[in-house]
């Protein structure tokens, strides 16, 4: 007989962003502006993220597309490319992601794409830290507090060392 496994999780959905801490409606803030900054041609959906660092620092990304559609590439990976390639150490504590066709943002937000929430597992895994993420809509919030949420049973860098007896 099978066992039932069962896997599930919580997120707070906020009605009322101006609830949130200061320093993420400034993250959620930047994701806006940086999805008006898009290069979105193809889609005409423009997507933008921002990171806040264990320092404060705070920086943003957008999704590139280009003429040979796979090369094209979302904003949360621009984001998470920049951090890590120049700010190793400093670890990414949250992600807010903003997205906007073109009557504007989405009310409802965006969640992660499939190969964006590899990327953002691999980096939890590296810095041994969850990573908040805000899916920022017109109005609303919802808080996930960790991509490990939105990603389980994950492929991780464990499936590629042999099994221990
Ligand atoms: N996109 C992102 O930037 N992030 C996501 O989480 C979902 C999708 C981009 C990729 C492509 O440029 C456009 O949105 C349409 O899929």
């Amino acid at each position: 007989m099978p066992t039932t496994k069962n896997i599930s999780f919580t997120y707070l959905e906020y009605d009322m962003p101006e609830e949130l801490g200061p320093e993420d409606q400034e993250l959620i803030s930047a994701a806006k502006v940086a999805a008006g900054k898009a290069y979105a041609p193809y889609s005409r959906f423009r997507v933008g993220a921002a990171l806040r660092l264990e320092s404060g620092k705070l920086l943003s990304g957008s999704n590139v597309e280009n003429a040979a559609f796979p090369s094209g590439i979302c904003a949360e990976r621009t984001v998470l490319s920049y951090a890590i390639s120049n700010w190793p150490d400093d670890h990414p504590l949250t992600l807010a992601i903003a997205a906007m066709n073109e009557e504007g943002i989405r009310d409802n937000g965006v969640s992660p794409c499939g190969n964006c929430r590899q990327v953002i597992a691999e980096e939890e895994m590296r810095t041994g830290k969850h990573i908040r993420i805000l899916l920022a809509g017109a109005d609303r919030v919802r808080v996930i507090e960790s991509c490990s949420n939105l990603l389980p049973l994950q492929f991780s860098k464990k499936d590629l060392t042999p099994d221990h007896p």
